[in-house]
């Protein structure tokens, strides 16, 4: 059975006694809510351990939102999956669409990133999407197709169930325009189908598929009732403790 998820993804804001706080309010809201989903947080690495500190781990996975395809050594800046692991934080978002874009992140790095993070024991969370020019040609299924292939299917069927994908399409990310739940259901479903392919339908059922990209509370529920979409990855909503309660809530 695959689990359904909401996560968080605070890319690069809140201080860390600001990040420290919006746990402890989430992890306050958690305690009295009823929900039928996962939670998982990703703030910035120098906030991981504080907040692990602060959540019931139980009910708040901690994630980093991206880490090194390096193990160690003379990479100034990096921080390495052992690091993060030993934050206490037990995922980790790959491939983000952010990180291809601006820090030139290619399928071949999110792959060995991908291998080292299930070596130590951590969920890789694998971001997949289109950009806007490539939905326009309508050649939105080529280039995700690839990118599943080339970050994962070197990947072991138990190494495989380890994955958790987010489908983010690039232009729907931060701009306030959601893909629709047809647009969204039409690329979960070919994704599962691939998965398929690969390591049949046993698995491709079990994988859980997160839609991100100006997901909030108002349209969660549409989204989330979709037979192939599995939660959602959320940035700018996640950042308000009501909002994100709001889409955690939608299930
Ligand atoms: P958004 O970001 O919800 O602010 O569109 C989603 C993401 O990039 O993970």
């Amino acid at each position: 059975m695959r689990k359904n998820i909401v996560a968080g993804n605070w890319k690069m804001n809140m201080t860390l006694p600001e990040g420290v706080a919006l746990a402890k309010e989430l992890n306050e809201k958690l305690k009295s809510a009823e929900t039928n989903c996962d939670v998982i947080i990703a703030p910035p690495f120098t906030h991981l351990a504080s907040i692990v500190a602060v959540v019931d781990t139980n009910r708040i996975k901690v994630a980093a939102q991206t880490c090194s395809n390096k193990v160690s050594g003379a990479f100034t800046g990096e921080v390495s999956p052992d690091m993060v692991k030993s934050t206490g934080a037990t995922a980790v978002i790959l491939g983000h669409s952010e990180r291809r874009q601006f820090f030139g992140v290619t399928d071949e790095q999110v792959k060995e990133k991908v291998d080292l993070v299930i070596e130590r024991g951590m969920t890789p969370i694998v971001c997949i999407g289109e950009n806007l020019e490539q939905r326009e040609k309508g050649i939105y299924f080529d280039v995700i197709g690839t990118q599943v292939k080339k970050a994962l299917f070197h990947l072991n069927p138990d190494d495989f169930r380890k994955v958790i994908l987010a489908y983010e399409p690039v232009w729907a990310i931060g701009t306030g325009k959601t893909a629709t739940a047809e647009q969204a259901e039409e690329v979960h479903s070919f994704v599962r189908k691939l998965i398929a392919s690969q390591y049949g339908t046993q698995v491709a059922d079990d994988t859980t598929i997160l839609y991100g990209g100006s997901c909030k509370p108002s349209n969660a529920r549409e989204l989330f009732s979709q037979p192939d979409v599995d939660g959602g990855l959320i940035g700018g909503a996640s950042l308000k403790a009501d909002d994100f309660m709001g889409i955690i809530t939608a299930f």
